[in-house]
């Protein structure tokens, strides 16, 4: 996978509200489902450690990963997104590397998400990233598609 990004200048931290307006733009363009501003906020308010951003030096948004953590030590990967002129460069795996790292100093113990079955590129995508292919969940998304869950358990790597 390209570690190309690493030679452009971004700038990956945590998401503020001041993000919001070029967050939910991003996502709107980027998913098929559309979510509400409050969304974003509610994730922020709940776990801003676990909300994440990468920012060119121009101040750019050019993707995010935004997550919760249950009180039961499991944390889940709710959206994540790249802009698409600046995809193939690492950015999507750093944020998800990132939020790894917050969900284990947070207490987690275990990463899932979900995705739709029809999404095979991205299925290896997580699956090199070390996600395991938990089980079909049957007509999970708003259009009747099913949903594959994956999870991770997760590793301190010292
Ligand atoms: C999935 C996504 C976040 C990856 O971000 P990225 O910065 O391009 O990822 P990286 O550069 O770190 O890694 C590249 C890998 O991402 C995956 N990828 C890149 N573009 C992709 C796309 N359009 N769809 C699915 N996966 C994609 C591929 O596995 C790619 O590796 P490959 O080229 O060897 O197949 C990005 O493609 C994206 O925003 N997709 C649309 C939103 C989405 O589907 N989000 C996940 C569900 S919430």
């Amino acid at each position: 996978m390209s570690q190309e990004v690493f030679r452009h200048p971004v700038l990956l931290r945590e998401f503020k509200e001041t993000d919001l307006e070029q967050v939910f733009n991003l996502a709107s363009t980027v998913f098929d489902e559309q979510y509400r501003p409050e969304t974003f906020l509610h994730f922020h308010n709940a776990w801003p450690q676990g909300q994440l951003v990468v920012q060119s030096p121009e101040g750019r948004i050019l993707g995010f990963i935004f997550g919760v953590m249950a009180e039961n030590g499991q944390c889940r990967i709710m959206l994540v997104a790249v802009t698409p002129m600046m995809r193939g460069l690492g950015i999507g795996v750093r944020l998800i590397r990132d939020f790894e790292t917050r969900a284990a100093v947070g207490g987690s113990k275990r990463i899932c998400l979900e995705l739709r079955y029809s999404k095979t590129r991205l299925l290896e995508f997580y699956r090199r990233l070390g996600f395991l292919v938990e089980g079909v969940l049957p007509l999970y998304y708003s259009d009747g598609e099913d949903g594959i869950l994956m999870s991770k358990p997760i590793q301190w790597n010292i």
